[in-house]
């Protein structure tokens, strides 16, 4: 692979001094001193294989919907695959497969298929984000997960290199993509496969996902749940009966709703919600002896903040 050219005028995708507060849903993170956002397969392949060169390493953003950005200078180059969002649909017999880029939000992804009236997506209703982060995370409901619907998983490799692997190869776990996770490698597609129904079902189907979610708050920023169920146990409950609910840090606050989500009650800081993400680990430790995992992806937090108290 020959070096990249720099960034600057032949590369209208690199972009300096961009806040990334507005491209999170918690509203939350400091200023990044480069943010890689492309607007086309060709751009975000040409974008990874910069940033590679570089040899620096990167961070993959998403739609900032399962992410907390640290509040001071990010020095690390940010891609934001966002921009990259395609969507088709192909029929084929009695299944149909969507193929997609990694910044195409998977509520769109849905709306197709729920349209369409083809079934498999259902489980991805009210999951904010893009299919990208999607995969990465195994974003998931109780009624199914991003593993249980894709077929097919395009990568940018390390070297540079695409590859399409069938899902069975992703290393997939409770909310963890081993394949992708600390790798290097980056999403750029994927390809769902559905089974024929009709829009009737489908409705019902995420009419069932979101009532599963009706114990969860909404018109607030959140980043989704901030810590992953320990085995056979819910972090939500452990963290109510801690007595997690309602415990603020500046402007950070545990929601009232459901004690896995931390709402930016205005102006929050990142350190805010590290700390009061902080204080609940702790309760929870000091009650039940277990220790909770982030779920949420971190850039440019500090881990002693994160562990603090443990
Ligand atoms: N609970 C409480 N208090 C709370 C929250 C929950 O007692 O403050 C209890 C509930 O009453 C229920 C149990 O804990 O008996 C489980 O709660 P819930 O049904 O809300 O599910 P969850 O395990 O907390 C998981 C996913 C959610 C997903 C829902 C619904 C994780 C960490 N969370 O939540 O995903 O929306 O199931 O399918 O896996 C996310 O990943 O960001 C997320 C929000």
């Amino acid at each position: 692979m020959s070096k990249a050219r720099p960034p600057g005028s032949v590369r209208p995708f690199v972009l300096h001094s961009r806040p990334l507060a507005p491209l999170t849903t918690w509203g939350v993170g400091g200023v990044a001193e480069t943010l890689l956002a492309p607007r086309s397969r060709d751009e975000l392949i040409d974008a990874v294989r910069w940033a590679q060169s570089e040899g620096e390493g990167f961070f993959t953003l998403g739609g900032g919907s399962n992410v907390l950005i640290g509040d001071g200078p990010i020095n690390v180059p940010v891609l934001l695959t966002a921009g990259v969002s395609d969507i088709e649909l192909r029929v084929e017999g009695a299944s149909a497969f969507i193929d997609c880029s990694a910044g195409a939000k998977l509520s769109n992804v849905l709306g197709i298929a729920i349209k369409e009236g083809w079934s498999g997506l259902e489980f991805a209703a009210g999951i904010p984000g893009t299919v990208g982060g999607a995969i990465t995370g195994n974003a998931g409901a109780l009624t199914g997960s991003a593993a249980s619907s894709v077929v097919k998983v395009r990568t940018l490799e390390e070297d540079g290199e695409t590859v399409e692997r069938d899902s069975a190869d992703m290393g997939w776990s409770y909310r963890r993509c081993g394949l992708i996770e600390g790798s290097g490698r980056v999403v750029t597609g994927a390809s769902f496969k559905l089974s024929v129904s009709t829009g009737e079902r489908v409705r019902a189907g995420v009419k069932e996902a979101i009532e599963a979610r009706r114990l969860q708050p909404v018109g607030c920023r959140t980043a989704g749940c901030v810590f992953k169920n320990p085995q056979g146990q819910s972090a939500g409950m452990l963290l109510d009966k801690a007595g997690c609910k309602g415990l603020v840090q500046g402007d950070a606050r545990v929601s009232s709703v459901h004690a896995n989500f931390i709402e930016n009650a205005g102006g929050c800081s990142a350190r805010d919600i590290v700390r009061l993400a902080a204080m609940c680990r702790k309760m929870v430790f000091d009650m039940f002896g277990v220790t909770l995992d982030f779920e949420i992806k971190t850039l440019g937090v500090e881990e002693e903040m994160i562990y603090a108290g443990l």
